[in-house]
C-alpha cells in the first residue's frame, strides 16, 4: 500500500469508476432536494433516490460521485471518542438497472487490490446470510476462502435509511490487527471490537421501503455502494482514526495552534479538540450548502455545531472568537475537492463568526448559572433548562454535554414539554398577526 493524500484517494476512487464507463457527478448539496424523510444528506444514494425507483431518468445508467454526508445520530458523543464525528465523504458507484453483482464485487474488489494495493489476506467480505449468489461471487470468481466469507443477518447486511430503495448488501471488512481485537477465537467481521473495520459496502438496491412499513420490488435492479472516504485514507495513511487523517490533521493541528494546546497529552482536551475540529468542518460545507443558523431543523443542527465548538474552545482557553480563523484551514484542505468552497469563503467566515459571537454574548452567564445550579447535584429540571435555552442560547444537548461531564442528567420531558408551550404560544401569535394584516 502506497501512502496517498485523502484528496489523491478521491480522485483515484472517481477516475477508476470514470474508467470502467460511469458519469462523474459532483457531489449533491447536504441539503436534500424534495425529501422529507431526510433532514440532511447522509449517505451517496440519498440524493439520487429517484434515480433508483425510476421516477427520473439518470443522466447516464451508472455514475460515480464522492458525496459530502452528515449523521448527527452521535453528535453528542462526538469528541469524547476518535470513532464518532458528523461530516464525512462517501465514495460511490451506482447502477440504475445496468450492471449487478456480477460487476460491482469484482470492481470493488480490483480498486481495493490493485488500484490501492491492499493485501488480499487482509480483506474480509461479508454477505446478507440468505445471498447464495454474492457468497459464490466471492468464492469461485474472486477466489476468497470460504473462512474469511462471513454472512450476517438482517441487523448487519440489509442497508435501508428512511425511505426509498434498500436492499441486501455484501461489505468488505479491514483486518486492522490482532492489537485493535478483543482476543476472542471467534473473532471476525460483525464482532463488536475494533479489529474488523467495515469500508464498503455494496448494496444490491432491489426494494423500495415505503415507509408504512412494507417493502415493494424496485422496476429494476440497482447498485449502490458506500465507502468513507476518511475510513478509506485511515486504512492507506496507517493511521488510527479520522482525526489522524492528513487533512482532518491540519485542521486539528490549527485548533492546537490557536489554543495553544497540545494534542495526546491530556484527555479533556483532546475530547474538545476533536469535538472542535469535526464541528468546524461540518459547518463549513452546511453554510456552503445554504443553510444558516436558527432555531429549527437543519438550521438548529448547524447551530448546535457552531455552539458546541464554541464551548469547546473556551474550555481549552480560547477566550476570543476563532471559528473564522479556524475554517480557513478547512477550506485550504477541502478545496481540492471542493473549490466552491474558496468563491464561498467570505460568506461561511460571515455566518460563523455572527453565530459565534451573538453566542459569546451569553455563553459566559449561561455557564456560571449552571455551574450555580449543578451544585445541587441530581438531575436539571425542565425549567432551568430551558431557561438556559430560551435565555442563554444553549441549545439542550450543550446542556446535557455539560451536566454528563459531571455524571448528572436532565429532565428531558419537562424541558421538552416547555418547548412545546412555547412553539404553540409563537403559533398562535404569528395566527393573531397575520389576522391583522
Ligand atoms: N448506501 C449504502 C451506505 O450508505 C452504500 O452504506
Amino acid at each position: 500500500m502506497k501512502w496517498t493524500s485523502l484528496n489523491d484517494l478521491r480522485e483515484q476512487y472517481l477516475s477508476f469508476f470514470e474508467k470502467k464507463g460511469h458519469l462523474r457527478l459532483n457531489s449533491f448539496s447536504l441539503v436534500p432536494d424534495n425529501d422529507k424523510s431526510l433532514l440532511l444528506i447522509n449517505s451517496g444514494m440519498a440524493p439520487m433516490k429517484k434515480y433508483f425507483t425510476g421516477e427520473v431518468i439518470p443522466p447516464r445508467n451508472r455514475v460515480t460521485t464522492c458525496q459530502k454526508c452528515i449523521r448527527t445520530p452521535d453528535l453528542e458523543r462526538v469528541g469524547y471518542t476518535a470513532r464518532h464525528g458528523t461530516y464525512f465523504e462517501m465514495l460511490g458507484n451506482f447502477s440504475f438497472g445496468d450492471y449487478f453483482k456480477n460487476e460491482a464485487i469484482p470492481w470493488a474488489w480490483e480498486f481495493l487490490t490493485e488500484e490501492l494495493e491492499i493485501p488480499k489476506e487482509l480483506l474480509w467480505p461479508s454477505v446478507y446470510e440468505e445471498d447464495d449468489e454474492a457468497y459464490a461471487i466471492w468464492r469461485d470468481v474472486i477466489g476468497v476462502p470460504e473462512e474469511r466469507i462471513v454472512k450476517l443477518g438482517k441487523e448487519d447486511n440489509f442497508w435501508e435509511h428512511g425511505t426509498g430503495p434498500c436492499g441486501p448488501c455484501s461489505e468488505i471488512y479491514f483486518d486492522r490487527g490482532e492489537k485493535y481485537g478483543c482476543g476472542s477465537k471467534d473473532c471476525k467481521p460483525g464482532c463488536d471490537c475494533d479489529r474488523y473495520m467495515e469500508i464498503w459496502n455494496n448494496v444490491f438496491s432491489q426494494f423500495n421501503n415505503m415507509g408504512d412499513g412494507t417493502y415493494t420490488e424496485l422496476e429494476h435492479k440497482n447498485i449502490d455502494t458506500g465507502m468513507g472516504l476518511e475510513r478509506l485514507a485511515c486504512v492507506i495513511q496507517g493511521v488510527d482514526n479520522m482525526f489522524e487523517v492528513d487533512t482532518v490533521r491540519k485542521i486539528l493541528d490549527k485548533v492546537c495552534e490557536i489554543s495553544g494546546k497540545k494534542y495526546g497529552t491530556d484527555k479533556n482536551v483532546d475530547i474538545s479538540i476533536r469535538a472542535i475540529t469535526d464541528h468546524a468542518r461540518a459547518s463549513t460545507f452546511m453554510i456552503s450548502d445554504g443553510i444558516i443558523p436558527s432555531n429549527e431543523g437543519r438550521g438548529y443542527v448547524l447551530r448546535r455545531l457552531i455552539r458546541r465548538a464554541s464551548r469547546h474552545g473556551k474550555l481549552i482557553g480560547i477566550s476570543r472568537p476563532f471559528l473564522q480563523e479556524l475554517i480557513l484551514t478547512v477550506i485550504e484542505e477541502n478545496k481540492a475537492g471542493y473549490p466552491e468552497l474558496y468563491d464561498k469563503k467570505e460568506l461561511i467566515k460571515k455566518v460563523i463568526s455572527n453565530e459565534e459571537a451573538s453566542f459569546s454574548k451569553t455563553i459566559d452567564q449561561g455557564l456560571n448559572i449552571l455551574s450555580e445550579l449543578m451544585k445541587n447535584g441530581g438531575t436539571l429540571s425542565g425549567e432551568d433548562a430551558f431557561k438556559l435555552y430560551d435565555t442563554y442560547g444553549f441549545p439542550i444537548d450543550l446542556t446535557k454535554d455539560i451536566l454528563s461531564e459531571k455524571g448528572m442528567d436532565v429532565d428531558e420531558d419537562g424541558f421538552n414539554e416547555l418547548m412545546k408551550i412555547q412553539r404553540e404560544k409563537a403559533r398562535s401569535s404569528r395566527k393573531a398577526s397575520d389576522g391583522e394584516s
